[in-house]
């Protein structure tokens, strides 16, 4: 009887998919994975035909690309950057707005790899890292805003906590004390290293950590408008606030506007993005600019370059962030 690429996967202990790929030699494969499909292709003396080939690559043209939030400006310009990069080459964006949820994450990518995606740009802060592990070796994906440690992973991202570093020693160059930090959500890895970030500094200053002035958020608007009171319940309260991303940034300056709290005079604020808005609101916002655009690119650049083969190391590099000194942060009163 004729061997069939059923029989090499099983041989192999992969999927078909896998055999498929590296018969086509399209996409990265991990040398383990591949050196044992082709032993059982030797083994078996399969002979794969046209069939076989065109088994997995479907040239549909669509890319999966998912995001925790699409109202925010920072996966908008993200969405921006890789939609102009993929048209220009000839692909089409496939969006999922996961509502920062891990379900939908699941979902959405079931869904994508199922149907008519070549691939997925993945910016899904909540699922387990086993399962992108897993999701690599079934289709072509590139993971973004988030690092893992595996170098198989194209990974397109940020040092956090240096970021975050560079507000909090910006707020303590110009006298703050009382630093209050409104963290991200609590079930996503950016979060902690901004507060990796923001404690660093205080440390390196030999500023004591005092846990009161942190304030748990979630990476929305409202929620920096309705914790900007509790800030003011710490005594003595902030005369800073580092908050870790741009909107909830913006919802503190409406409270404070409200609340009749001078910014930058009474009150210093920081965020972390910078999205478009931050350099509209009034007073402009200091902020650390996060390369949402090239981020994008990059993931797309990276994602069709292992499509074609191209050497695509993993990217063991961050992309750059830094600081942008605006008008809502001053030297503290005396
Ligand atoms: O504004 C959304 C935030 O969540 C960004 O800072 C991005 O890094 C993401 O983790």
């Amino acid at each position: 009887m004729k061997t069939t690429i059923k029989d090499v996967a099983k041989e192999a202990n992969v999927s078909v998919m896998t055999v498929s790929r590296v018969i086509n030699k399209k996409e990265y494969i991990a040398p383990g994975t591949k050196e044992k499909v082709l032993k059982a292709i030797r083994k078996l003396h399969y002979r794969p035909n046209k069939v076989a080939r065109s088994l997995v690559v479907r040239k549909t043209n669509f890319i999966g690309l998912i995001v925790p939030d699409i109202a925010n400006p920072f996966f908008g310009n993200l969405a921006k950057g890789a939609e102009g990069l993929a048209r220009k080459r000839g692909y089409s964006l496939i969006l999922g707005d996961t509502e920062g949820k891990v379900e939908n994450e699941k979902e959405y990518i079931e869904g994508m790899r199922g149907s008519m995606c070549e691939g997925i740009i993945l910016v899904a802060p909540r699922i387990e890292d086993s399962l992108i592990l897993e999701l690599n070796d079934i289709i072509p994906l590139v993971l973004v805003d988030r690092s893992i440690a595996s170098d198989k992973i194209l990974q397109v991202w940020i040092d956090n906590a240096g970021g975050a570093s560079q507000a909090v020693e910006h707020l303590i160059q110009l006298g703050h004390r009382r630093i209050g930090f409104l963290t991200g959500p609590q079930d996503v890895l950016n979060s902690f290293r901004r507060q990796e970030g923001y404690q660093r500094a205080l440390e390196h200053h030999r500023i004591p950590f005092d846990p009161e002035l942190i304030v748990i958020g979630d990476f929305y608007l409202e929620t920096g408008y309705e914790n900007f009171d509790t800030f003011f319940k710490v005594k003595p309260p902030p005369t800073a606030i580092f908050a870790s991303n741009d909107l909830m940034a913006l919802g503190l300056i409406q409270r404070a506007k409200e609340k009749g709290v001078d910014i930058p005079g009474d009150l210093s604020i920081v965020g972390f993005d910078d999205i478009f808005l931050a350099s509209m609101v009034d007073p402009p916002l200091t902020t650390v600019r996060h390369p949402t655009v090239e981020m994008g690119i990059e993931a797309i650049g990276r994602f069709l370059d292992r499509l074609d083969d191209i050497e695509n190391s993993p990217g063991k590099k961050p992309l750059d962030n830094r600081l942008i000194v605006r008008g809502s942060t001053k030297a503290i009163r005396e």
